[in-house]
């Protein structure tokens, strides 16, 4: 599928739940998010259809994401359905990681590829504090099981905050000196309103190379092929890679190549855009596959060319949180 702005749109991600174990300053309030009635979620024989759709139509690459994809059940099925589609997508998973030392080798023989593990710092009272929920130890675990279960490679997601958790920068980056593992920086996106962290709070990529640079000199990798929006980087010697997104201060939407579906049925063009594309009531009706690939070809129509957070007067997309879209 390719798109108003000649870009092929390949990469579908799906949210599965849009509950979550965890409660992180930087995606919900303290009181979490009233829950999505229950009816309104999609069955996964339902995310699987339209999965089948668009990977017909040239998908070739799905993400499960949540709230945290791990706490819903029949999660193991759909990803072995999803595995033998005759096309066979790249599948992989973003997770918080508290659920993962138990999961890790089923989701493995059920035929996931990777897991993109989130985890913003390394000391157990400042991870109770970042995501209000004890389970550091949890995370730890479940990186340690998907690196023996071959869910490689180890990606790992940071978010820093400046005054929270970006002292520990080169503690991360430092990881891949000596494991394998893809750690990535992410620009802390300010996506909804009434956050505990300030969009000052945002820690600019420039700023996290610098303070990785600090480690040792850093080479910047080839991107080969639609790389996604991590820009690479190895320090010397080091066997793994140290990855930044600039989710803000310089959008990728050039190279957007991604659709996404909420929990609730909704197929979004864009992260940043409120426009949403009702597919739960279509399937619901009873419509054919040929009505839902349309409205993924409408979904791709109006992915829009870039988004505007940086504008001074941008209006915020307020509808959902993190959570609800799925990152
Ligand atoms: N800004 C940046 N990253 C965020 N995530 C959740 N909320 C935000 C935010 N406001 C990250 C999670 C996870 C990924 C899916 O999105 O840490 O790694
Ligand atoms: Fe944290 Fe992700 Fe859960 Fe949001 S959805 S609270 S970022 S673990």
């Amino acid at each position: 599928m390719i798109d108003t702005f000649e870009r092929k749109i390949d990469y579908l991600r799906i949210s599965v739940t849009d509950r979550c174990n965890l409660r992180c300053r930087y995606c919900m309030p303290a009181e979490g998010v009233p829950a999505v009635d229950h009816s309104q979620i999609l069955s996964l024989e339902e995310v699987f259809r339209i999965a089948r759709v668009a990977v017909a139509l040239g998908v070739g690459k799905i993400r499960l994401t949540g709230g945290e994809p791990l706490v819903r059940k029949g999660l193991i099925p759909l990803i072995e359905k999803l595995c033998h589609l005759p096309q066979q997508p790249e599948l992989t998973l973003t997770t918080n990681g508290l659920l993962l030392a138990n999961q890790a080798q089923e989701l493995k023989k059920a035929g996931l590829q990777r897991v993109n593990i989130s985890l913003d710092t390394l000391h157990a009272e400042r991870f109770e504090q970042m995501t209000r929920r004890p389970g550091l130890e949890k995370v730890l675990d479940g990186i340690r099981a998907a690196e023996t279960a071959g869910l490689k490679p180890i990606k790992l997601n940071v978010v820093p905050i400046r005054g929270v958790n970006a002292d520990e920068i080169c503690d991360f980056a430092r990881l891949t000196c000596d494991h394998d593992w893809q750690v990535r920086f992410i620009e802390f996106m300010p996506l909804s309103s009434g956050l505990d962290y300030a969009p000052e709070s945002r820690f600019p990529a420039a700023e996290i190379l610098a303070e990785v640079q600090k480690l040792g000199q850093l080479t910047p990798l080839e991107r080969k092929g639609p790389a996604g929006p991590a820009r690479l980087y190895k320090i010397q010697g080091a066997m793994g890679v140290v990855g930044v997104i600039p989710a803000v201060s310089d959008h990728f939407c050039a190279e957007c190549n991604r659709l996404r579906l909420t929990a609730d049925g909704q197929l979004r063009p864009c992260l940043f855009s409120d426009h949403e594309i009702d597919v739960r009531t279509a399937l619901r009706r009873g419509c054919s596959d040929e009505e839902l690939a349309l409205l993924l070809r409408i979904g791709v129509k109006e992915k829009p060319q870039q988004h505007h957070i940086n504008d001074e007067n941008a209006v915020k997309p307020s509808l959902r949180r993190m959570q609800g879209i799925g990152g």
